[in-house]
C-alpha cells in the first residue's frame, strides 16, 4: 500500500525557463512535469497542496533590468515585473490544466506582507480553494516597500516553505535544473540533515548560467535552514529536466537527488 504524501512543489525558474534567455519558457519540460504529476496524483502517491513558480528568465530578468537604476520609472517597473510573472504563472497554469491539474493563481503582492526573509502571506485566504480540489498556484513576486530601492522581492523558495507549513505538507519538492545540492568537490549530496546544512552555506559554487536576483541555491539553503515547521519532514531537490526523475523520486525509487531530513 502506498501512502499519499501532502506536497508543495516549487518549480524553479531554472527548469521551467531558459534562465539566461529573456522570456523563454521550456514548454516541453513544463508539459513533462505536468504529465508526471498527473500520474503521481492518479496513482495516489501525492496530494498536491500548492505549486510555486520561480522567476527564471521572466521575473529575475525584468527585475535585473531595473535593479540599481536610480531613475527608473517606478510605476513601469512594477507593471513590468508583476505582469511578467503573471504571464509565466498563467502559462504554467494552462499547461497543468491540459493534464487535468486545475490551479487558481494567487498573486503574492495581493495577499502577502513580507518581513525580511519571511513572506507572511494570509494563507487562510486560499484554504477554501484547496477544499474544492483546486491547487493554489503562487509565484515569486515583487511589491512596493520601504527599502532604498523602493521594492522588495518575495522569493518563490521562501513562499514554498511557508505555504508548506500552513498546509501541513510533509514534503517540499524543489524542482530545479541540477541533480540536487553539490558539495565543494561538486559531489552530489544524496542525504543531509537540516542541522548539517550550515556547512554548505557559503560553499554553494555558482555553476549557474543565469540571473537569480534572490540569490540562487545559497539563499534557498538559508531559507531551509531557518524553517521551523513541525509538519514538514523532508525536502528534496530534484532535477526536472530529466524524463521521469520526478515521478520516480516521488514513488520513493532510489534516484539521484538530494534529500534533506528535518
Ligand atoms: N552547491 C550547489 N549545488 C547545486 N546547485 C548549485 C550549487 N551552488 C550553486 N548552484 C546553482 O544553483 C542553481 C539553482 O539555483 P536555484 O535558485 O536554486 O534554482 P531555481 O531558482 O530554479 O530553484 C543551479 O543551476 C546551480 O547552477
Ligand atoms: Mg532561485
Amino acid at each position: 500500500m502506498t501512502t499519499t504524501r501532502k506536497i508543495i512543489l516549487k518549480l524553479g525558474g531554472s527548469v521551467i525557463t531558459v534562465k539566461n534567455k529573456p522570456y523563454t519558457p521550456r514548454v516541453k519540460t513544463i508539459k513533462n512535469i505536468a504529465f508526471q504529476l498527473r500520474n503521481l496524483i492518479h496513482e495516489g502517491h501525492i496530494e498536491l497542496v500548492g505549486i510555486v513558480v520561480g522567476g527564471g528568465s521572466y521575473g529575475h530578468f525584468t527585475v535585473s533590468e531595473f535593479y540599481g537604476e536610480k531613475n527608473y520609472p517606478y510605476s513601469e517597473a512594477l507593471y513590468r515585473i508583476t505582469t511578467s510573472m503573471t504571464e509565466l504563472a498563467l502559462l504554467v497554469s494552462d499547461i497543468l490544466a491540459m493534464y487535468n491539474i486545475y490551479t487558481v493563481i494567487f498573486p503574492p503582492h495581493s495577499f502577502c506582507k513580507p518581513r525580511g526573509i519571511k513572506p507572511h502571506c494570509k494563507w487562510d485566504y486560499i484554504d477554501s480553494f484547496l477544499s474544492k480540489n483546486t491547487v493554489p498556484l503562487i509565484y515569486g513576486d515583487i511589491y512596493p516597500c520601504n527599502s532604498e530601492w523602493g521594492f522588495c522581492i518575495v522569493s518563490g523558495d521562501e513562499l514554498a516553505l511557508e505555504a508548506a507549513c500552513h498546509a501541513k505538507a510533509t514534503l517540499v519538492v524543489f524542482v530545479t535544473d541540477v541533480d540536487g545540492i553539490y558539495d565543494s568537490e561538486m559531489k552530489l549530496i544524496r542525504k543531509i540533515h537540516i542541522d548539517c546544512l550550515e556547512s554548505l552555506i557559503g560553499e554553494a559554487k555558482d555553476v549557474n548560467k543565469g540571473i537569480d536576483v534572490t540569490g540562487g541555491m545559497e539563499r534557498k539553503l538559508t531559507a531551509i535552514k531557518k524553517i521551523k515547521c513541525t509538519s514538514l519532514k523532508h525536502i528534496i531537490v530534484v532535477n526536472g529536466l530529466k524524463k521521469d526523475l520526478l515521478y520516480r523520486a516521488l514513488k520513493n525509487e532510489d534516484v539521484p537527488l538530494t534529500l534533506i531530513e528535518l
